[in-house]
């Protein structure tokens, strides 16, 4: 695992952002496994920055998003749906039939059962973006998770659904469940990379750099993963000391 220490949240987009464009130049035809929540928005809109600069191709490229709530379909404002195509997708030349995003409404429960298999005909995911919970859950695998899993219903905590509630009118408006990748579906992408800043991810990072790999901190699951990056600004690094 390596531990990449940027000055602020820009500068982290800016870095994953790179990361993600020299691997498209690499390979045009790469598959990527995409995350929602504010860490990776830097990290679109450098991409977004770069589509239109470049014009870097995305015909090719497939995605994978992480994850669903249920009970939001592919039209609410809150789904991550959406949220991919307001921060990501309506801004470059990707194609409608190469975005993957597990459904939240309708037969959700069959769609997860297929999701891993999709990810494996697609080739498995290339380049994972991870960010992190609070409590150490990657996608919505809350503690205690089990490290067999794969693509899945997960019943949100109490302090994933207050902590997303920032996102929403009230906190009543915050689906209790979603579907997510597993972490085993987590753990067969070939590279990594989890993006964190702000001091209230210092405690989940300190368990994943330096804590014992446990259920109880989903995260702490990386440290098994051969090709892993950790990218986390200042303030987090000022708390590890
Ligand atoms: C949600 C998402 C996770 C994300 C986490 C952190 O729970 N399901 O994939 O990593 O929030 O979000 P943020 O990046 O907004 O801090």
């Amino acid at each position: 695992m390596e531990v990449i220490v940027l000055k602020n949240s820009k500068k982290i987009g800016k870095y994953v952002g790179q990361v993600i464009i020299d691997a498209i130049k690499e390979n045009p035809k790469i598959v990527l496994g995409l995350a929602t929540g504010s860490s990776p928005v830097t990290t679109y809109n450098y991409l977004i920055k770069d589509h239109k600069k470049n014009n870097t191709d995305w015909s090719e490229i497939k995605t994978f998003n992480l994850d669903e709530y249920i009970g939001l379909d592919q039209q609410n404002p809150q789904s991550y749906f959406q949220f991919m195509k307001n921060h990501l997708f309506n801004y470059v030349n990707i194609k409608d039939e190469n975005i993957n995003i597990p459904i939240g409404t309708g037969d959700y429960e069959k769609f997860a059962k297929t999701y891993d298999k999709k990810i494996a005909e697609a080739g498995g995911i290339d380049i994972q973006i991870l960010g992190l919970g609070e409590n150490g859950h990657i996608g919505f695998n809350e503690p205690p998770c089990d490290f067999n899993s794969k693509t899945q219903v997960i019943d949100l905590v109490e302090s994933t659904i207050s902590a997303n509630s920032r996102f929403f009118n009230s906190i009543d408006e915050v689906p209790k469940r979603a579907v997510s990748m597993g972490i085993d579906s987590i753990m067969k992408a070939k590279k990594i990379l989890l993006i964190a800043f702000g001091e209230n991810k210092a405690n989940a990072i300190k368990q994943l750099i330096q804590g014992e790999i446990s259920t109880n901190v989903p995260c702490t699951i990386l440290q098994k993963h051969k090709n892993v990056y950790v990218i986390i600004d200042k303030n987090i690094e000022k708390l590890l000391k």
